[in-house]
């Protein structure tokens, strides 16, 4: 399950190195304020206009002055540049620098650079030129461990140019303190005003994607063999506001005229890693698309209840949502499979599973909302499987899930529940009158320890929350997990959630992986080890067990058999002398 939460996809899981890339926008910290219900915004990087663009990330080198500027946008998606004067008198080395995600790791790659470029007329001579170094360098010693020349140049004034390099490392870094710089001679630019935007440098990627996923974590993800990928959220599909939402025709196309948006995990995102990275990502990985579709609710920031759209407006959702899904599997005939073929991909992926919305439990608006995606989506693809994100979580109603349909339902639980629940699907579709009707445990973690009440505290208290997944989390989650296992007939995918921590930024803990920019420093958990154990041995039968003696608890076991290998496997997981 993947969204971008504590910087799992910009600052993480997304290649590029470069933070605040195209100053598309900032941070927010939203609290509670007394007399008014819901968020409200207490605290933004950019003062005057929350998730406005900043300068983070940014530093001059040498004689040089560094500004926001509108007045020269590189496209209507990327208003804001940035504005670097040169003043006459400067000398020597001049240009900016940029810090990476909290650092940089460096080591023996082809890094692939670029960005775009324009200087101001006014300031240019007619007969200047300008050439620029890029180098990688360490942010504590100055040491460069590569670079390379753009040669000089005459440079545009009108539209920008895009200037690509690549930089051939051997070195590598003894830490992830480092910098990205583009520098100039100032004998050739003193006096100069110069516009840079969509600054960008990769690394070598997963599969050699360009524009595509850090090669370690992608690894580490691959490693754990999943069978399909859950995107884009999550509370992130949703948006802080209806407008603001993840609009997937943003995220396409290229990174240009991607604006990006306020993420609802507060920060601002650039969707370089987009709808086609998302879908390009599960064929690299060779897994299934489990794509979260829209479904007219939107949590915003501001309210309790969230924004719904009204039913008149909801068949705009559902064509939305339809547009979206030909764009990843329409033919080129199409209106948007033609679309993904202009991007790169003519041949169309193959989604089996759509899940409308995320969480609906939130609004009280589901039922039409899941009836009107449900039938317009089932009209348009039938072949598809359909997930609801709600059953009967929100105590007014339950919702009618046909058979043949999914219920996606989210647990983060203390480690007593998911030992309760080893036996709750065993039932469960004839116990709840769902008869046909697969349950996805689409999200799940231990969150906090057991307590007397049971009640999940969000506050995180530090006496009860579980901050990293530890042993008994990783032991009673194996627990649910055997259950679904057993009950293959109900439970048809489990995923646990959230997948990775920044630890230089994050809002949310327990986390499966938690990284820094440095690639030694990796943290896999245990609850990662007990997901990869279940999902690399996993039969294509369950397989009856005969115990000589006791029952079930603490011992907790399934078999399985994989047919086409002929061989069986037999999981047990035990919380016994955990305490
Ligand atoms: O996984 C973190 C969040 O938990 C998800 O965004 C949301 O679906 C759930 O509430």
């Amino acid at each position: 399950m993947f969204e971008d939460i504590n910087h799992s996809i910009d600052g993480g899981l997304y290649g590029e190195l470069l933070t605040n890339r195209a100053f598309q926008g900032s941070n927010i910290q939203p609290g509670s304020v007394p007399g008014i219900a819901g968020n409200v915004i207490v605290d933004s990087e950019n003062p005057t206009i929350p998730w406005g663009p900043v300068l983070t990330g940014w530093a001059p080198i040498g004689d040089v002055r560094m500004t926001l500027d509108t007045l020269h946008p590189l496209s209507k998606a990327l208003p804001t540049v940035l504005q670097v004067d040169i003043p006459t008198n400067a000398t020597g080395e001049v240009g900016i620098q940029n810090y990476g995600w909290w650092g940089m790791d460096v080591r023996p790659q082809t890094y692939t650079a670029s960005f775009y470029v324009l200087a101001n007329q006014p300031r240019y001579p007619a007969n200047a030129t300008t050439g620029f170094t890029l180098s990688i360098r360490s942010n504590l010693t100055g040491e460069t461990w590569a670079s390379t020349k753009i040669p000089s140049r005459r440079l545009p004034v009108i539209d920008y140019v895009q200037l690509n390099a690549t930089i051939e490392n051997t070195a590598t870094a003894p830490n992830s303190n480092n910098t990205f710089a583009i520098t100039m001679n100032a004998s050739e630019v003193a006096g100069q005003t110069l516009y840079f935007d969509l600054l960008s440098l990769f690394p070598e990627t997963f599969k050699d994607r360009p524009n595509g996923l850090r090669k370690d974590l992608a690894e580490a993800l691959y490693n754990m063999h999943p069978r399909f990928l859950r995107f884009p959220g999550g509370n992130n599909l949703e948006g802080v506001s209806v407008q603001k939402r993840w609009k997937w025709w943003e995220t396409v196309g290229p990174l240009k005229n991607r604006p990006g948006r306020p993420g609802n995990w507060n920060y601002y995102n650039t969707d370089g890693l987009g709808y086609l990275e998302f879908l390009e990502w599960t064929e690299d990985m060779e897994i299934e698309p489990v794509l979260g579709v829209y479904a007219g609710y939107s949590l915003d920031v501001y309210g309790s209840g969230g924004t719904s759209f009204p039913p008149d407006q909801m068949p705009a959702v559902v064509q939305e949502a339809i547009d979206e899904i030909e764009y990843a599997i329409g033919s080129i005939n199409t209106t948007n499979g033609a679309l993904r073929a202009s991007h790169g991909h003519p041949k169309p992926f193959n989604i089996k599973f759509v899940e409308i919305g995320n969480e609906d439990w939130f609004s009280t608006t589901y039922p039409y909302r899941w009836q009107m995606m449900y039938d317009g989506l089932k009209a348009a693809y039938p072949n598809i499987t359909y997930i609801s994100s709600t059953f009967n979580e929100n105590a007014a109603y339950n919702i009618s899930i046909p058979p043949g349909a999914y219920w996606d339902t989210h647990h983060y639980e203390e480690p007593r529940f998911f030992l309760d629940g080893f036996d709750f699907y065993d039932n469960w579709q004839e116990e709840t009158n769902n008869t046909g009707v697969g349950v996805f445990l689409g999200e799940y973690s231990v969150y906090q320890e057991d307590t007397p009440s049971g009640y999940i505290n969000y506050s995180n208290p530090v006496d009860t929350h579980v901050f990293y997944p530890r042993l008994l989390s990783a032991i009673s989650e194996g627990v649910y997990a055997l259950g679904g296992e057993r009950n293959p007939d109900t439970v048809k995918m489990s995923s646990y959630a959230p997948s990775l921590q920044n630890f230089n930024w994050y809002n949310w803990t327990p986390n499966m992986i938690a990284f820094t920019a440095n690639h030694n420093e990796t943290v896999l958990s245990a609850s990662y080890w007990q997901q990869k154990m279940f999902a690399t041995y996993h039969g294509t039968q369950t397989l009856p067990v005969t115990n000589s003696e006791g029952d079930f608890n603490p011992l907790f076991w399934a078999a399985s058999i994989d047919e086409p290998l002929n061989v069986a496997y037999l999981k047990v997981s035990s919380p016994a002398d955990m305490g």
